[in-house]
């Protein structure tokens, strides 16, 4: 235990992976479920006020009239989704978490609002010109490494219909955290472990061009450690051209954020609209 917990407590290689899943983990994803479902809160989806404006604005510059087929990448419990059927797009969803797909399952039996979900990594996505709009939102195209965001993109050009449109946001450098390390002790459950746990967590800076940033949370139970790295980069409006502008999108607006504000080089996100 004591040799396995030293190891941890050095700077990681870059991309250094966990050593379990987080959002498909069997305890996490509950706690994870419950913050998607929170209508104030800003964790796994934003507030739901937010959602609605966002979705009112999607619906503005994608009229479901003309786009009508819409993939939701990294669509959790369909909070979006949900939404999205409802504005008058024929929706599809995707994402890892069995708990969050599950929950949407259900949710659009209820609704009868005929989502089509799918567990599965939106990396290996294979469509071909399916689809008129492709969201990913939650600034969660910046928690992949450089080679998988372009795998992305190529993924994504290939399943928009010609002048479809692919939105995402994405975290800009004001939102680097400084380095840091803490420690907590929780008696009983919490949102790590369903057992009485140690956790020691560390906020690390990367100096290489992708402005690489790893939180790293260690959860210690009597008799298990599990490390769980999540990174994270953060983007400029001209870093953000110089690697979209390969893949062939004829054109490229930035906003501000996924509800359609005025994009602004001092703002903490920036939501960008690529047209094929
Ligand atoms: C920050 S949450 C955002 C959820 C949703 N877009 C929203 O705003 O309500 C990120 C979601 O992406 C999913 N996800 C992350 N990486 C994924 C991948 N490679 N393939 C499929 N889903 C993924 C997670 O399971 C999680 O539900």
């Amino acid at each position: 235990m004591f040799n396995e917990l030293r190891k941890y407590l050095k700077k990681p290689e870059l991309y250094a992976p966990s050593s379990g899943k987080f959002w498909d983990d069997e305890h996490i994803s509950k706690g994870m479920l419950e913050a998607h479902l929170a209508p104030h809160r800003n964790a796994a989806t934003r507030s739901h006020d937010f959602v609605d404006k966002s979705v009112e604005w999607i619906t503005s510059i994608a009229p479901p009239i003309k786009f009508q087929q819409l993939l939701d990448l990294g669509c959790g419990p369909g909070i979006y989704a949900e939404r999205f059927h409802k504005a008058g797009y024929k929706v599809t969803g995707i994402d890892f978490s069995k708990r969050s797909i599950e929950y949407a399952k259900k949710q659009t039996l209820l609704n009868k609002s005929n989502i089509q979900y799918y567990y599965k990594d939106y990396l290996t996505i294979d469509y071909v010109e399916q689809f008129d709009v492709i969201t990913l939102i939650y600034c969660d195209y910046a928690v992949l490494s450089i080679s998988d965001r372009q795998k992305l993109l190529n993924k994504v050009y290939q399943a928009l219909k010609p002048d479809g449109k692919f939105i995402f946001d994405v975290f800009t450098p004001s939102m680097r955290k400084p380095e840091s390390r803490s420690w907590y002790y929780s008696e009983k459950s919490g949102f790590w472990s369903d057992k009485p746990h140690i956790c020691f967590e560390a906020v690390y800076q990367y100096d290489d061009d992708d402005k690489t940033e790893l939180t790293q949370t260690i959860v210690i139970t009597e008799d298990t450690i599990h490390c769980y790295n999540i990174w994270n980069h953060f983007f400029t409006r001209e870093s953000l051209v110089s690697e979209i502008e390969p893949i062939g999108f004829k054109s490229l607006e930035f906003y501000g954020d996924v509800a359609g504000k005025e994009y602004s080089d001092s703002g903490e996100t920036i939501c960008v609209v690529l047209t094929k």
